[in-house]
């Protein structure tokens, strides 16, 4: 059973308003179900709140009642007075201004509203973003976190350095309402360490390199701690190992990992082990790359509908580049081109005159969400293709859609021709 301090036991008891009384009876059968032993302050929640998988069962839209029946679970309506911690929030279900491109209906964005309104006044931020760390979110080494979004998680862990397990929407909200989370799984020493040993024998130098890489690593550790070894040392930038996270973390689970040399617990291979056994040692050479790739590469069709890119939305760079591949061509007429970023990195996509570049060119830069989370895609969509494994990964499975997978290259080529003519080089 979870030890209580003092504070705690005050929540629990009622001392700190009946919300906060809800959330720590939910994070004590929490704790427990994970076998912690206490609980660890945290000021860092990146919430899931604006987003459903079935928006269909939700029958209410006043804010309070919406939050006590998803993320206090109870049908008692709980009104959240304000949340201390500080938080930024995973996507909503659409993009909250231009969600008639989406094809959304009226009924969704009334309810995003009200949701929008329950956070402005709770101290929710509304960020509505799957990328915290590129618009202002960056735990500090060490710190314990509480995040949502599978591919957020090994960036806060394995690249910051800082702690998080990979919270769901009726976790992180309690953990937030009272700073609390319990210490288990990587917010302990001994659980960051390696368990398996991958020699990279090729060169890994572009984005779309990082996301094949990042699908191996998943399907063979699925939820253990690979350590990466380089043959050639590199540094990767922020799109290639957010590409990385995403992938692993859609084909296994990968919340952590270490990069020896690079990543902040791995100064050396011996430090990312801490003395621990490797359990396994794998290999990933060309002929892995290859097949990964094809295991990405579902469609047959080279005719394209639908161009999905910003998987996890797109960084700044990642947004001047395709501006600068679309700068002065025109997308297909049969083609929809989707490129999907944070909001805050759209407004500076705005001034920089890259928005506009990429609009003049037929195509639209969408924020706050994705289309696979909500499935909305254009009618008579049948295939489409991305740069991110991420969305290769699922779209299948979802929509039914066959996906071709390759570089930003590759996608704005397709882009242009209506035809898909990516391939490995
Ligand atoms: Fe983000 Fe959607 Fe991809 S939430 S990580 S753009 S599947």
């Amino acid at each position: 059973m979870v030890q209580l301090a003092r504070d705690e036991h005050e929540m629990l008891d009622g001392k700190h308003g009946r919300a906060r009384q809800r959330a720590m009876e939910i994070l004590v059968q929490y704790a427990d179900a994970l076998g912690a032993q206490r609980f660890v302050n945290t000021n860092n929640v990146h919430l899931l709140i604006g987003f459903h998988p079935y928006p269909e069962v939700v029958t209410v839209t006043d804010g309070d009642e919406l939050a006590s029946k998803f993320l206090l679970d109870t049908d008692e309506k709980i009104v959240v007075d304000y949340i201390e911690t500080f938080n930024t929030t995973h996507i909503f279900a659409i993009d909250l201004e231009r969600w008639k491109l989406m094809g959304a209906p009226q009924s969704l964005h009334e309810l995003m509203e009200s949701i929008k309104k329950y956070c402005i006044r709770t101290g929710i931020s509304l960020t509505s973003t799957c990328t915290p760390y590129q618009v202002g979110n960056i735990p500090t080494r060490g710190e314990h976190c509480a995040w949502t979004e599978s591919s957020a998680v090994p960036y806060c862990n394995a690249i910051l350095g800082a702690r998080t397990n990979t919270e769901a929407a009726h976790s992180a909200f309690p953990i937030a309402l009272t700073g609390k989370v319990p210490l288990s799984g990587f917010h302990l020493d001994e659980n960051r360490l390696g368990d398996q040993l991958i020699q990279v024998e090729t060169d890994v130098n572009s984005v779309m390199d990082w996301y094949l890489l990042g699908y191996y690593a998943g399907e063979n550790s699925q939820i253990e701690v690979p350590v990466l070894k380089l043959a050639r040392p590199m540094v990767p930038n922020i799109s290639m190992l957010k590409g990385f996270n995403a992938a692993g973390a859609s084909s296994g689970g990968i919340m952590m990992y270490h990069i020896v040399g690079l990543t902040p617990e791995a100064p050396t291979q011996a430090a990312a082990f801490g003395g621990r056994k490797i359990q396994k040692t794998l290999n990933y050479g060309n002929a892995e790359r290859r097949q990964t790739y094809e295991t990405l590469n579902s469609a047959e069709d080279s005719g394209v509908d639908v161009i999905n890119m910003g998987c996890p939305h797109y960084s700044l760079e990642q947004l001047r580049d395709v501006a600068r591949l679309l700068d002065g061509k025109k997308v297909h007429g049969n083609v929809t081109l989707w490129i999907w970023t944070a909001h805050q990195l759209k407004d500076i996509a705005d001034r920089n005159g890259y928005t506009d570049i990429i609009f003049k060119a037929g195509g639209q830069v969408m924020t706050d969400t994705c289309p696979l989370n909500t499935n909305l895609f254009p009618p008579g969509t049948k295939v489409v293709a991305t740069d991110s494994a991420k969305q290769a990964h699922y779209t299948p499975a979802i929509t039914g859609f066959d996906v071709w997978f390759g570089s930003m290259q590759d996608c704005i080529d397709a882009a242009i021709t209506g035809k898909w003519r990516g391939e490995l080089k």
